[in-house]
């Protein structure tokens, strides 16, 4: 049993293998939370001590005594105005215009199996992997219920949270925040690590103490944002990758969202991830509830690789719902870089012919194929094929691409439009823009008003068709600008704070269709990028195009930044023409690949402009990756550093979950004159075990071709698995711009 109730005590214990979460129903019937950390049999009670702090009040009952305040003790869903200064997670308006809210608890249950999310994507769960509580709460003088869902994935260390609230009253309500959960972390030294960014920059970690007051991270772009991503660690000042506590905490939702850190004047923090409150209104007539999305919490006491494991296999076990989460990904050729606009059947087919022959899987027609789409400044919407680009059409070009031995894949971007396009003539009002303004534009396009369900219908309809008449095997699903003007005119104005929430459920339930009619079709999601990479997307695409930027060395600190929370399995990757069309800088090809291959792998260049010698290294690449495609998207992740100015190389691991292979890549990213070895610790190994190494491939060359150093010599032979994590290897010197290195272990 995995969660437990203390009659006696009224405690609630969620346990998984290493973690435990406690809450304690108090003699007033508030939710207190006790504790989140590693795991430890019985009560915590203990952990709460009433402190007056002074300021802070007190419920009408606890008037007499000081130390009871709503304001200083760890809550699990707090209120609002009724005594607790620090963030709230829920801010409901009554009719007559009065703002209060003070949960107590009614019942609870305890169920086999996983609670669903209405509307919204969320975790799953097979048989007995997973056990529900539900906790009911009322405030029966605001006319509120709230039902608080805990499921707790034992094998995994993870619990999911999500709140519903319903109007219990007579009157309409509305709801002006309603955050998934709150998370108190009464004490600890604890940091923050986010994960910023920009266009062509996606998840860079900033690490920083917590402060008193109030950092936020959040999005008010309409989605989940190339700019901050919607997940965060806490982790105590003296945790490591290898080692101490911290805790993440991650939304399961792609639209504009906040997640509040708040430092108290105890030193407490409170963590409050949920929708964003800006422009949100969400009426409730008596009887309606809402539904927020879910949150994924995770604990590790061993460091951030655990925490980051932990999240990588949740995704791809509970997540991810694709068919082809757990499947080897064909290897693709995109048309993008190659050609960007420019290009007809033959161009297409000349670099079809050229992938085949070297082994690649699928082709990818970008954006271009489609009405009069020359530029981005028409064309969008207009979801028929241009026959002037395409003569025959598309059933022409997939056949010729079928007959060459390859699969077929398209780009779409359905939730936007251009101003020049038939369908934007066709329906002006679809799009959302604000009423006698002329609208802001993004990439010269509008974004569809997804709030409307005949938009969705009809986007249903015409991708459907797509699918249905046309050979594809695969899709990339764009969306290439953020959400301005936010306005739908097919709603009266008390339901405008809606429209936000409603494009976003919009949009899955769009996705929910359309992959659930066709699940053999492999969808890879992409917003710019990677403008929209989070866990609800994952529920429908096991692949997200990660960044834009294609350039291998921006690339490592892109995919770095994106392992803390996301598996390599769901991060999109390709081998890009040099010099490189986002920076101009020059990688060896293989470097490329070797940084390429440690996501889904492809190809987005003309391959006819390769030498010779650049395509027997593409067909050496094409195998390796065959080679190791099950290990990579299945096997544990290790960062064996993180990205440093200081330190010329990175290097990352993957470890078969067996521990019978493992895969070490190194990229030297700052080659330097007399460089100091590069030692390697290896991690995840079994330490009683013996591994041969059995591949060391390096691209580039060994040594300095000038001097009369001795060259080190190749690490070869059979280690122990102690030796190679506490020991390491030693790498030869490499010379040359860029060069790389994998290396291979098995198992004797
Ligand atoms: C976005 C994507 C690119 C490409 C273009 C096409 O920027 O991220 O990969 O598909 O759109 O317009």
């Amino acid at each position: 049993m995995s969660i437990l109730f203390l009659k006696n005590e009224k405690i609630f214990a969620l346990h998984t293998k290493k973690t435990t979460y406690e809450m304690q129903v108090d003699e007033l019937g508030h939710l207190r939370h006790l504790y989140y950390g590693r795991r430890v049999s019985g009560s915590l009670s203990h952990l709460y001590h009433p402190a007056d702090y002074g300021f802070s009040p007190n419920p009408y009952e606890k008037r007499l005594q000081t130390g009871y305040s709503l304001d200083t003790m760890p809550q699990e869903y707090p209120g609002c105005n009724q005594g607790d200064f620090r963030v709230s997670a829920l801010v409901p308006r009554a009719g007559d215009g009065s703002c209060g809210a003070d949960f107590c608890y009614e019942s609870h249950e305890i169920l086999e199996g996983k609670y669903t999310v209405e509307g919204m994507p969320s975790a799953f769960a097979r048989e007995t992997e997973a056990q529900t509580l539900i906790v009911k709460l009322a405030d029966p003088a605001a006319g509120l219920e709230l039902t608080l869902y805990y499921g707790v994935f034992e094998e995994r260390d993870m619990i999911t949270r999500a709140a519903r609230i319903k109007n219990i009253g007579g009157q309409e309500l509305t709801l002006e925040k309603a955050a998934s959960a709150c998370l108190d972390v009464p004490f600890g030294d604890w940091e923050l690590l986010h994960f910023h960014g920009r266009h062509l920059m996606e998840r860079q970690i900033e690490r920083i103490p917590v402060m008193h007051g109030i950092q936020t991270i959040s999005s008010r772009r309409g989605a989940s944002s190339h700019h901050h991503n919607p997940f965060l660690i806490l982790a105590e000042h003296e945790t490591t990758e290898k080692y101490g506590d911290c805790c993440g905490v991650m939304l399961v939702y792609s639209g504009s969202y906040r997640l509040d850190v708040e430092k108290d004047q105890s030193g407490g923090i409170r963590v409050v991830p949920g929708i964003h409150d800006e422009m949100f209104r969400w009426p409730l007539t008596p009887g309606e509830s809402f539904q927020t999305p879910e949150v994924l919490l995770t604990f590790s006491h061993e460091g951030l690789e655990t925490l980051s494991q932990n999240y990588h296999r949740f995704i791809r076990k509970n997540i991810c719902r694709s068919r082809w989460t757990e499947k080897k990904r064909p290897v693709l050729i995109n048309n993008w870089e190659a050609t960007y606009f420019d290009f007809d059947t033959d161009k297409i087919i000349s670099i079809a012919r050229e992938a085949s022959a070297l082994g690649v899987d699928l082709l990818v027609l970008d954006d271009g194929w489609f009405g009069g789409r020359n530029s981005e400044h028409q064309g969008l919407g207009d979801w028929i094929v241009n026959e002037e680009k395409l003569p025959g059409g598309l059933n022409r070009l997939i056949e010729e691409v079928n007959r060459l031995g390859m699969r077929f894949g398209l780009w779409i971007e359905p939730e936007m439009v251009n101003e020049d396009s038939d369908f934007y003539r066709a329906h002006p009002d679809w799009a959302l823009t604000l009423p006698g303004k002329a609208p802001t534009m993004g990439r010269d396009q509008l974004v569809l008003d997804m709030s409307r369900p005949e938009v969705v219908e009809y986007l249903y309809e015409r991708i459907g068709a797509l699918l249905r008449n046309h050979r594809i095997d695969y899709i990339k699903w764009d969306m290439n600008r953020n959400m301005t003007d936010v306005y739908s005119r097919a709603l009266p104005a008390q339901n405008q704070g809606q429209v936000f929430h409603r494009y976003i459920l919009g949009v899955y339930d769009l996705l929910e269709r359309l992959t659930g009619q066709f699940p053999e079709v492999l969808f890879e999601g992409c917003a710019g990028g990677g403008g929209r990479f989070d866990a609800a997307m994952l529920s429908y695409f096991p692949q997200i195009w990660c960044s834009d930027d294609t350039d291998a060395i921006e690339r490592l600190t892109i995919q770095h930044g994106t392992s803390f929370a996301y598996p390599v399995s769901a991060v999109g990757a390709h081998v890009s023409a040099c010099p490189n069309h986002q920076t101009g800088r020059t990688v060896p090809i293989d470097t490329r690949a070797v940084v390429a291959m440690s996501g889904t792998f492809g190809y987005e260049l003309d391959l006819n402009l390769l030498t010779e010698a650049e395509k027997e290294a593409v067909r050496g690449q094409i195998t390796r990756f065959h080679r190791y495609a099950d290990l990579i998207r299945e096997g544990d992740y290790f960062r064996l550093e993180n990205p440093d100015d200081r330190l010329p190389y990175l290097a990352w691991q993957f470890v078969s979950e067996d521990q019978t292979e493992s895969l070490v890549n190194v990229v030297i990213t700052h080659s330097r004159g007399n460089a100091p070895l590069v030692r390697l610790r290896l991690r995840g190994l079994d330490p009683q075990a013996e591994y041969r190494l059995a591949v060391f491939d390096v691209f580039g060359a060994i040594g300095n071709p000038e001097s009369k150093e001795a060259e080190t010599p190749e690490p070869s032979g059979i280690s122990g698995g102690d030796a190679l994590m506490y020991g390491g290897l030693v790498l030869p010197r490499l010379y040359g711009d860029y060069p790389s290195v994998q290396i291979y272990f098995r198992r004797l």
